[in-house]
């Protein structure tokens, strides 16, 4: 293989941001391209941005101002529009796009779901899936393999375990249902919440609605399943949201809403857990002065195991690599808001059906928080409490927090200490991976590196 070239070995890859203010064309010409060139370089630097494309908007950076909106005066900024009306069609108002007394019983309800002790309790299934990608890549050893597709798998084997295990759920064609509704829907969110005409031709408005139909029927048949024969032994996330009730009014969820819930724990939970793991995995072998303090560690831990829970307090550098990866190449690049209320942001006025964008992508490069924001550093996080809160949002924060935060950082850590302790991997000369943003960051044409036994 060929000699990585001076840019390849200068920085990890990074989206190019606008350098010059874009029009609504240059916009529209950037947006099909990658959303997130639409962020300019100056959201970096500045504490908010504001302006009319189509509708009035603001991108805020500020750490007071993001607290305002996504704790304080969290009924007043609900989630965008757009958001539902790309995710409704597959999750109905489930969790992730409901509002207000709709939102809350059901979050209160899936709570308890989430409790350390149940994560912790489904690690075995981590465990495995850790210890399946790791076979398929000592089969490839010597060879390049894409990471990311490799991660999608193993975070598909776990969340259809813990959702819909068992007979009655065809893991296959849902996968193939999901990530066919991932990679189109999506493609248009930014040009809609920057208000393109509705005469802009829109790529993928076209959902495939009988593969929808065929994943919900899918889930229907394996929660009618459950309901006839409970599970035995660790309760999976299906068995727990079926014995769940909101502990203030006593309301169970109907068969609906669970098919609705767990098929958003899917969407929400498998892709962005997969693209955690292939960045990390596309760090590491970027720098590999820390991917060997990190194999040192993994293998100091787990000898030839493959990780478990219990391993965990053991991989600090491991969990330190996963929270930067998350800081460089956030998953969920941007969040989206409406403002229903007139307000004032950083000294800006904000008007009733303004469009409040968190950028979140530009404020983990923020250079007013992050010292050298585009160099990969793990040490960062060494010291929790010096990350200033407000600055470092990669599952949101406030009363909308993600809820499978830990099961993902949970499911990380052991799978990249389990690779980690096995495999050295390398960049892939010419194949650097280019993020682009679609429903979540993507590396597109996928995280292409070597992997050598270690
Ligand atoms: C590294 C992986 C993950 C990332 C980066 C991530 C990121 C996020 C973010 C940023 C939000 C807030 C969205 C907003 O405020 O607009 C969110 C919400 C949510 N996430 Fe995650 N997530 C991940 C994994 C998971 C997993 C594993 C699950 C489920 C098993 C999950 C389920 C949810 C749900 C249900 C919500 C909506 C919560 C609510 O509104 O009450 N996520 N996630």
């Amino acid at each position: 293989m060929g000699k990585l070239s001076k840019v390849e070995a200068h920085a990890p890859v990074r989206v190019p941001l606008a350098t010059t203010p874009l029009g609504i064309w240059g916009s529209l010409q950037a947006g099909r391209r990658n959303v997130l060139e639409l962020i300019p370089e100056i959201a970096t630097h500045a504490p908010i941005l504001s302006g009319t494309t189509g509708k009035r908007w603001h991108m805020v950076m500020d750490p007071d101002a993001l607290h305002r909106i996504l704790r304080e005066k969290v009924e007043d900024y609900p989630k965008s529009l757009v958001t539902k009306l790309i995710l409704e069609p597959a999750i109905g108002n489930s969790l992730f796009v409901a509002e207000g007394a709709e939102w809350m019983w059901q979050r209160r309800t899936a709570a308890p779901v989430f409790t350390h002790r149940n994560i912790a309790a489904l690690a075995p299934v981590m465990t495995t899936a850790a210890t399946r990608a790791a076979a398929r890549f000592d089969a490839a050893a010597g060879r390049a393999i894409d990471a990311f597709d490799e991660m999608v798998t193993a975070t598909f084997e776990v969340i259809s375990d813990v959702t819909f295990s068992g007979q009655g759920f065809e893991r296959a064609g849902v996968h193939k249902a999901i990530e066919a509704y991932i990679g189109q829907a999506a493609k248009l969110s930014l040009l809609d919440i920057l208000g393109a005409p509705a005469w802009v031709p829109r790529p993928g408005r076209m959902f495939s609605a009988p593969a929808l139909r065929q994943m919900k029927k899918m889930a229907d048949g394996s929660i009618d399943q459950r309901r006839q024969r409970p599970a035995t032994g660790v309760p999976d996330l299906l068995d727990l949201l079926l014995e769940g009730e909101d502990p203030k009014s006593g309301r169970k969820m109907n068969v609906d809403e669970l098919r609705d819930n767990l098929l958003t724990f899917i969407v929400a939970g498998h892709e962005t857990t997969a693209l955690t793991l292939a960045w990390s995995l596309y760090l590491c072998a970027f720098d590999p002065k820390v991917q060997d303090e990190a194999r040192a560690e993994a293998q100091g831990a787990l000898g030839d195991r493959a990780a478990t829970v219990t391993d965990l307090p053991a991989l600090p550098l491991i969990r330190r690599i996963v929270d930067e990866a998350l800081r460089m190449y956030p998953p969920a690049a941007f969040l989206s808001r409406t403002a229903l209320k007139a307000d004032t942001l950083c000294g800006r006025e904000i008007r009733p059906q303004d469009t409040v964008i968190l950028p979140i992508y530009a404020m983990h490069r923020h250079h007013a928080h992050w010292k050298d924001p585009d160099a990969f550093d793990p040490s960062r996080f060494s010291d929790p409490k010096s990350v200033k809160r407000f600055s470092y949002l990669p599952f949101g924060d406030g009363p909308r927090i993600c809820i499978g935060a830990s099961f993902a950082l949970q499911e990380a850590v052991i799978i990249l200490a389990t690779l980690l302790a096995r495999f050295r991997f390398g960049l892939v000369p010419g194949k650097a991976p280019k993020p682009v943003m679609i429903l979540t960051l993507r590396p597109e044409g996928g995280v292409w590196l070597t992997v050598e036994r270690a």
